[in-house]
This record gives C-alpha cells, structure tokens and sequence, in this order.
C-alpha cells in the first residue's frame, strides 16, 4: 500500500471516529490488518468482529494487536454477565461500519434480515452508515442470487456498496471478485465520514482531467509541472462513490493506483493527447470539471532522437507554440448546457488573478488555490482558497482534506446540473 502525503489528525474526517470492521470469511480478509492499522494511526478507534470463516482466514491475535482491542468472535456473543447483548453495544458504538471483505453469505443474511451470528445481528441493530466491499471468487460473484442481494443493497439507507474489482482471484479465476484495495477501502471511508452514503450523481456521467501534462523536447527531455493528480483523482473517486459514471483523462500520475479503480481512465502524456480525449468524451458526459495542470507552451522542435545539449540550446531558442486553452474550448463548443468546472493554481494574490481568469475562461465555476502557502497546492494532502461562480458568488474555502474539499466541489457543480 502506497503512503500518500498524510492528513494533520485536526483535519482528518477519520481521526477520533469509532470504526467497527467488520469481517466475513473471504480470502480477502488477509489484507484487513494493515487497514485495521492504517486507521489507528490516522487516529481511529478501532473494534473488529470476525465471522468464524474470517477467523480462520485472518489471525484475531494480529487484529487485537493491531486495533489495540479485544477482538470479538461468534462465541462472545452471548454472556450471562453482559447487561446487554453484545451485538446491540457494538451497534450502537460504533460511529462508522467498514465491512470487508463482505461475503456472499454475509450478504444474504443481511439483505434477508437474518442475525443468527454475531456480525449479522450486528449489521441488523446498528444504525450507522456501513461501507460495504464485497469480494467473493468470479462465478459466486455473477450467480444470480448473489447479483440479486447486491442490487438490494443499493436500496439500503446508510449503506455505501463499493464493488468488487477485476483481477487475478486467489480461486486462481480472472475477473471480477478481487475486493477493493486497502486504499481505496481507506479513501472511501474518509468519503462516508465527511460526505455520507447519498448518491446524489447516480446516472450521470462526469468528465475529469487530472495530473500533469508533459511536452517533449527529445525522447529524454520534457516540460511539465510539480502536479501529482491528486486532486483531480480525488474528484473523480468522490463522484463515483456519489454514483456518478467517471471519464478520468489523466496525465502521469503519482498516487496510489487502486485510487483509479471504478473509473473509466484514459491515459495522455501531451496537450495534444488531451485535446484530443476530452473533445471526444465532451459530448456524452454532463459535467466537466478540468483539474489538469497543463503545460502552457510546447517546443516548436522535437527531436526523434537524443540531442546534445548544445543542439538543445539551439531547438530552445528557435522558440514555443502556445498549447491551446482547453478549459475555453470546452466551455465554447459545449452544445446543451453542461457545467464545467476550471481550476486555478496561483501565487501571490490568488483572488483577483482568478477573478480575471474566471471571466477568461468562460466556466461555471472556478476553484482558485495558492501555491505559496504550506498545506495547499501540488503535492499536498490538504488544500484551500476560493470557489468563483456561479455569476457572482464567491466562497472562500478554508484548509481542508482534498477529498472533503472535492466533495464541495461537487455539490457546487451537482446544483448546476440540467
Ligand atoms: N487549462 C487548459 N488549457 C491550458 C491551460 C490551462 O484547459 N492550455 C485549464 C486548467 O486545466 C485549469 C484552468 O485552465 O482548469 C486554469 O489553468 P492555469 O494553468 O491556472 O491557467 P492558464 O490559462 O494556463 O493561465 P496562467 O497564465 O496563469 O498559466
């Protein structure tokens, strides 16, 4: 699991909240130490129920550790020295539920409303929001009464359903059952903490550029800028999981990759490249939002092969084309109303530049962020500055998580929506 640049705990949606983990006896289940552990360093407090397939696939012994709880397992559900039933505590404790991996049989006790283990009842008495991921071997995955309970859970208040993804299965079959990686287990967490489960983009589509662009000199030189994608990936991921269907056209990334997992990505290096994705996807999505940084000029001369430096010198100064503003030609070409959403990467004074390229650029809505200040812009686990539009308004946004700040993001350009 790749570390991104960490939240300050007075920031993170995470940090004191009561998270029951919740896990059911699939293979996947190996892999929920290190989120049982991410989740205490991030300042979580963390309690974990087994059922008793999960015991035997994942040590209750490392899961204790690790949360630094007791661990509770089917036998300790019922106790003549309990006041009350053990089910309806942790119930009732719990802020947050992270049930995963979430297996086929755990799923239809629950959608049948059947609480004859621990986990079930438990999942049947609480009353907080629940993210679901399920992981079950290819076949058991498509059979239909599987499909069948899934669709159900869509239907349940609280509940964020995040799907399983496709990959080599520990059964050895290739397809759709592996669950979702721990970071984005992690990263949809921190989405039902500051968001919730309300799926407000359910049946719309949302184009999303993000990450840098890159403009060659030569097979080994290149212009391009600090951005790492983060941003923009995080506006993608947040859509998706509010139910959008995502186009994420991106440049080189640096982030987790299981954070692209559930988006439709197309991967570009230069302007160009771009241009020529989001002119493509434009008419058959309803919002845009274009966190790209892309590189404003391209060498006039590119070389095929590997120049000296001199020779570079020289291609240097024979000078740079313009790379067009791809924002504007969005907003222009647009042919039914389709909200789009600019961003602005600035130093010094960050409102009255934007103000300016707000009104140049032409977009519904732009997020302006400085880069001269610690904890916002490239690289940073945080951002702040100001929402511009629609018209007139102007919000200013204090420092926040990127994800929590993708959300109000979202909601700005979910009210736009025709
Ligand atoms: N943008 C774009 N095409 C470009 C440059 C920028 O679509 N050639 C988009 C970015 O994706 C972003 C917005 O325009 O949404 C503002 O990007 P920024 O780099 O701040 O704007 P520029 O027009 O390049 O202005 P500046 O002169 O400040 O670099």
């Amino acid at each position: 699991m790749r570390t991104e640049p960490s939240l300050p705990q007075n920031l993170d949606p995470l940090a004191g909240r009561r998270v029951l983990v919740g896990i059911s006896g699939s293979i996947a289940a190996v892999k929920l130490p290190l989120v049982v552990s991410a989740l205490v360093k991030r300042g979580a407090e963390v309690r974990c129920v087994l059922t008793p397939s999960a015991a035997a696939l994942v040590s209750p012994v490392a899961l204790a550790s690790l949360s630094r709880q007791r661990c509770y397992l089917d036998a300790d559900q019922w106790s003549h020295t309990a006041p009350r039933p053990l089910h309806v505590e942790l119930a009732e404790w719990a802020d947050l539920v992270l049930l995963a991996p979430l297996s086929a049989t755990t799923l239809g006790r629950w959608i049948h409303g059947l609480g004859d283990t621990l986990l079930a009842s438990l999942l049947l008495a609480t009353e907080a929001p629940v993210l679901a991921a399920a992981a079950m071997n290819t076949a058991m995955w498509g059979s239909p009464g599987v499909a069948a309970n899934w669709k159900a859970l869509a239907g349940f208040e609280r509940v964020l359903p995040l799907g399983p993804a496709e990959g080599l299965l520990a059964c050895d079959r290739e397809g759709a059952g592996r669950m979702a990686e721990p970071s984005l287990l992690l990263l949809a967490l921190e989405s039902l903490a500051s968001w919730g489960w309300h799926r407000d983009w359910q049946g719309r589509r949302l184009l999303v550029s993000a990450g840098p662009t890159r403009e060659w000199f030569d097979p080994a030189r290149c212009i391009s800028n600090p951005s790492t994608g983060q941003m923009g990936v995080l506006l993608a991921q947040a859509a998706r999981l509010r139910g959008a269907q995502v186009d994420l056209v991106h440049g080189p990334l640096q982030l987790d990759p299981a954070w692209l997992e559930g988006l439709t990505a197309y991967p570009i290096e230069t302007g160009a490249e771009l241009q020529d994705a989001l002119l493509e996807l434009q008419p058959q999505v309803e919002a845009i939002a274009m966190a790209a940084a892309v590189a404003d000029h391209r060498p006039v001369q590119r070389f095929a092969h590997k120049p000296d430096k001199e020779e570079l010198a020289a291609a240097m100064a024979a000078g740079w084309a313009p790379v067009p503003d791809l924002l504007a030609q969005l907003v222009r070409q647009r042919s039914a109303p389709q909200p789009i959403l600019g961003f602005a990467a600035q130093s010094g004074d960050v409102l009255s530049q934007a103000r300016a390229k707000f009104l140049r650029k032409g977009c519904d809505l732009l997020f302006a962020n400085p880069i001269d200040t610690p904890g916002a812009g490239f690289g940073t686990a945080t951002n702040e500055g100001w929402l511009l539009g629609p018209g007139e308004a102007v919000d200013r946004l204090e420092p926040m998580g990127k994800l929590p700040l993708a959300h109000v993001l979202l909601s700005a350009l979910q009210k736009l929506l025709p």
